[in-house]
C-alpha cells in the first residue's frame, strides 16, 4: 500500500469537510456501553474544527439492512460527541435530501453536522454511485477516519471518493501507521497471540503473517482444530473439521521454516457451556470424550508468558477462550497482563482482545489498539482496504502502512 495524504497535507480552512467516522457502537437502551470509537475520532473533529472547517459526520451504526430502524439512530452517538467536544452536535434528518443538505450548506466554520445512519439506504452497501455523488455534494473535501470500515467498500467508503479531494484522518494515520510498523519494521522477535472461535475466520492472518513472524501463540476454539490436525482429541470441543487440512498445512509450512507455533499444553473442560458448570484442567492428552475445551491451563499461560516477556513486539488479536463468560476469561487476561507487563511493542485488534485489555484496565499499557475489528484483521492478512485504497497517494510524505 502506497503513502496516503492526511488532513495534515490539505488547507482546510473554510471548508465543508466530509467525515466517515466508524460510529458504531454499542448501544443498549439508548446508552452507549463503549465509547471508545467516538473518542478516537475526536482528534481529527477537533483538528479540522480548530483549523476552520466545519464538519460534516457520517457513520454507519449496526445492519439495519437498507431501512430506517428506530433503534440504530444515531441521535445518542451525536450526544456523547456533543458532551466530548462540548459544543452542540446537530443531527440531520437523513444522510441525503433537500432538509439535509440545506443544514450542511447553512454551516459555518466550527459547526458540526452528523448525518442519519447511512446503512438506512440500501445503496450504502452496494456502493451506488448516485448516493455517493449526493453525500459528495454536502462538502468540498472528504476525510475518512473510519479505520474500522475500511474493509468496506461501500458509498461513504469508496464511492463518495470518486468525487472529492480524499485524505487520511488522523485515526487513520494512526492505525496504518501502527498495523503497518509490525508487517513493515517489527522490533524482534515478532510474536503473533492469534485466538479466537474459528480456525475458519484467522487462517487468513496466520498464512500471511508465517513469514514475518517469529513465533505464534495460538488459543481460543480455532486452537482446538490445530490440536486435533497434530493428533490430539479434543472431547467434544469445538473443532471445524473441514480445515483439518488447512491446519496441518499450516502447521508443515511453520515448520518448514523453523517458526515456533505453541499450542495448549493444558486447558480447562467443561461438559457443558455454562457459568455453573463443573469445570477442570487437563492437559491436552487428557480431554476426554463427553467434555470441551473453553480456556487456556495456567502452565499454558506460563508458557505464553515466556514467549511476550522475550517479544520485540506482540500483535493480538482474538481472546484464548470463552471470555464472554466470566469463569473462561482467565486465560485472555492473563495474557492481557503479560503483555501489559513486557516491553514488547505491543499492537491489540478484534472486539474480544480489546475488550479483555480494557476491562483489565490495561489499555494504556499497550502500544496501539486497533478500533477495527474486521478491518484490523484484513490489514494482518494482507488484503487491499478499499477505504484505504481510494485516498489520495502522497507523493512525499504521509502515512506509510
Ligand atoms: C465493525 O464494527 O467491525 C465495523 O463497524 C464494520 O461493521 P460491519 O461488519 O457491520 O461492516
Amino acid at each position: 500500500m502506497s503513502q496516503k495524504e492526511s488532513i495534515r497535507d490539505v488547507d482546510v480552512a473554510g471548508k465543508r469537510v466530509f467525515v466517515r467516522v466508524d460510529f458504531n457502537v454499542p448501544i443498549h437502551g439508548g446508552t452507549i456501553s463503549d465509547d471508545t470509537r467516538i473518542r478516537a475520532a475526536v482528534p481529527t473533529i477537533q483538528y479540522l474544527l480548530d483549523h476552520g472547517a466545519s464538519v460534516i459526520l457520517a457513520s454507519h451504526l449496526g445492519r439495519p439492512g437498507g431501512r430506517v430502524q428506530d433503534d440504530l439512530k444515531l441521535a445518542p452517538v451525536a450526544d456523547r460527541l456533543g458532551e466530548i467536544l462540548r459544543i452542540p452536535v446537530q443531527v440531520a434528518p437523513d444522510s441525503v435530501g433537500g432538509e439535509t443538505a440545506s443544514l450542511a450548506h447553512a454551516l459555518q466554520p466550527g459547526d458540526v453536522l452528523m448525518l442519519e445512519n447511512v446503512r438506512f439506504h440500501p445503496e450504502e452497501e452496494s456502493n451506488d454511485a448516485g448516493y455517493a455523488r449526493d453525500l459528495a455534494e454536502l462538502a468540498n473535501l472528504y476525510v475518512d477516519d473510519a479505520f474500522g470500515s475500511a474493509h468496506r467498500a461501500h458509498a461513504s467508503t469508496e464511492g463518495i471518493t470518486h468525487f472529492l479531494t480524499s485524505v487520511a484522518g488522523l485515526l487513520m494515520e494512526r492505525e496504518l501507521t501502527a498495523l503497518g510498523s509490525v508487517i513493515n519494521h517489527p522490533d524482534r522477535p515478532l510474536v503473533a497471540i492469534i485466538g479466537g472461535a474459528k480456525i475458519s475466520s484467522k487462517i487468513g492472518v496466520l498464512t500471511h503473517l508465517l513469514d514475518l513472524t517469529d513465533s505464534f501463540l495460538i488459543g481460543g476454539g480455532m486452537a482446538n482444530t490445530l490440536l486435533k490436525a497434530q493428533g490430539h482429541e479434543v472431547g467434544d470441543s469445538l473443532i471445524e473439521e473441514d480445515k483439518l487440512d488447512e491446519a496441518r498445512s499450516f502447521l508443515d509450512l511453520a515448520r518448514s521454516r523453523a517458526r515456533q507455533v505453541e499450542l495448549p499444553r493444558d486447558v480447562v473442560v467443561v461438559r457443558e457451556v455454562s457459568t455453573e458448570a463443573e469445570r477442570k484442567t487437563v492437559r491436552v492428552e487428557d480431554v476426554e470424550t463427553g467434555w470441551k475445551i473453553v480456556d487456556i491451563g495456567p502452565d499454558t499461560v506460563a508458557s505464553f508468558g515466556d514467549f511476550i516477556g522475550h517479544a520485540g513486539t506482540v500483535v493480538w488479536n482474538g481472546p484464548m477462550g470463552i471470555f464472554e463468560l466470566e469463569p473462561f476469561a482467565a486465560g485472555t487476561r492473563a495474557v492481557a497482563r503479560a503483555v501489559a507487563a513486557s516491553n514488547a511493542r505491543s499492537i491489540v485488534g478484534g472486539g474480544d482482545s480489546v475488550a479483555a485489555v480494557e476491562e483489565a484496565g490495561l489499555a494504556d499499557r499497550m502500544t496501539h489498539i486497533s478500533t477495527g475489528g474486521g478491518a484490523s484483521l484484513e490489514f494482518l492478512e494482507g488484503r487491499t482496504l478499499p477505504g484505504v485504497a481510494a485516498l489520495q497517494d502522497a507523493p512525499v510524505r504521509g502515512v506509510t502502512p
